[in-house]
């Protein structure tokens, strides 16, 4: 069975379904994402304008959907993923906040459900990390964009990072997420390659910074960690374990000096995102 599912992950190299998104849906890693998200919201508020319509693809629990719509007053912003739980779930909040220029819909960013130049902007943070031919997601973003239109998006790059203490497990953390994102079809340094890659779809004047994922003040630093430990307890671990790579009682081993780290703050870790704008 297990063999099976290997398989069938590794041959299906040109598809993208909900299966092949190596994170989960766990509520620990959504609250994660949903924290983290919120901090990006910097990168895009300087090109959103009132009368904008604005794509988020691969929106997860939708918090920069909604912080979007605040912003597009006279326009619209519509969220897509491919989960349909989440999709649902994120539209039973637009029913109870009344907003009326906001939805969520369930879609793969490889077959927008949108005619060709319908959007002013199409933004996504840490999807093509989980896309295993991403050129092809920007290939449809930028169909989807109306001529002049904006791409923006945010990818990691997962092999660099700050540690401090250099304390081993914590590089071993990342090195088992990257191997676990890998083994979906995911490319977990995805960020480093934006520029070629948007060029190569033919977006123009390609804009490129890197920022950092870290926690802002120390009363933060505790559920900033914690973050990245719900990650390796969930889906991430069960493929860990499942593959063998390590035990149990060393994932018990990672979560715990990530967890001393962010208790004694004697130490910092940061890892570096990839960030790109390009027009149509
Ligand atoms: C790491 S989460 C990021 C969520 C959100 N953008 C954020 O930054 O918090 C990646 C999201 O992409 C979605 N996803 C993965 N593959 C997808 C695809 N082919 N089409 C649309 N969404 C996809 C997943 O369901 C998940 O919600």
């Amino acid at each position: 069975m297990f063999i099976d599912r290997i398989m069938k992950r590794k041959n299906n190299i040109d598809q993208n379904t909900k299966d092949d998104y190596s994170l989960g849906y766990q509520k620990g890693v959504l609250d994660y994402l949903s924290y983290r998200a919120l901090k990006s919201f910097d990168f895009i508020l300087p090109y959103l304008r009132p009368d904008m319509e604005v794509l988020e693809c691969g929106c997860g629990p939708g918090v920069v959907t909604f912080e979007i719509a605040n912003k597009v007053i006279n326009g619209s912003v519509i969220g897509i993923d491919i989960d349909k739980d989440l999709i649902s779930s994120n539209n039973s909040k637009v029913d109870e906040s009344k907003i009326k220029n906001l939805k969520f819909r369930v879609a793969n960013i490889l077959e927008l459900p949108y005619t060709d130049n319908f959007f002013d902007i199409v933004y996504m943070q840490a999807v093509l990390v989980h896309i295993k031919n991403p050129i092809n997601a920007i290939r449809e973003v930028h169909r989807v964009l109306k001529n002049d239109g904006l791409i923006l998006v945010k990818e990691p790059v997962m092999d660099r990072a700050i540690f401090c203490p250099e304390e081993p497990l914590f590089l071993e953390t990342f090195e088992l997420i990257e191997k676990a994102i890998k083994s979906y079809g995911g490319d977990p340094s995805v960020g480093r390659k934006l520029w070629p890659m948007l060029n190569e779809v033919g977006f123009r004047d390609i804009l490129i910074s890197s920022s950092w994922e870290q926690p802002g003040s120390l009363d933060e630093w505790p559920s900033f960690y914690e973050g990245w430990v719900n990650v390796v307890k969930g889906k991430i671990g069960d493929i860990i374990l499942e593959e063998g790579w390590v035990d149990e009682k060393h994932l018990i081993d990672i979560g715990n000096a990530w967890m001393n780290l962010s208790k004694h703050k004697r130490g910092y870790a940061a890892s570096p995102w990839g960030e790109a704008v390009g027009w149509k």
